[in-house]
């Protein structure tokens, strides 16, 4: 989730990555799913809790970056858009990188 920020994204994350809120809900690319380690129940928790959730989706702040991160590229959930008035933006659809060098 910091990553994400770091690279200017408007990602809500509300809860500042406390696994409380699912404001940082993204989805994993295909290609990015392989190097992640498995959610905890919490993030499972929560991830019961969005109505778009899928078999890709993830809370960004519970994702662990390293290496083994390096070229993961996730899409901003809809209700994880920081703004409303980003919803048309193109960031919305286009994956971003996210990994750490
Ligand atoms: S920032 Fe709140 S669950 Fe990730």
């Amino acid at each position: 989730m910091e990553v994400l920020r770091d690279y200017g994204l408007p990602i809500r994350a509300e809860c500042g990555g406390a696994c409380a809120c699912a404001t940082c809900h993204v989805h994993v690319a295909e290609s990015g799913r392989l190097p992640l380690s498995a959610p905890e129940d919490d993030e499972l928790d929560r991830l019961a809790e969005i109505f778009d959730a899928d078999d890709s989706s993830r809370l960004a702040c519970q994702i662990l970056t390293g290496p083994q991160t390096d070229g993961l590229a996730v899409r901003l959930a809809q209700g994880s858009l920081r703004d409303d008035s980003l919803r048309d933006d193109p960031l919305r659809d286009d994956f971003v990188a996210g990994g750490v060098s």
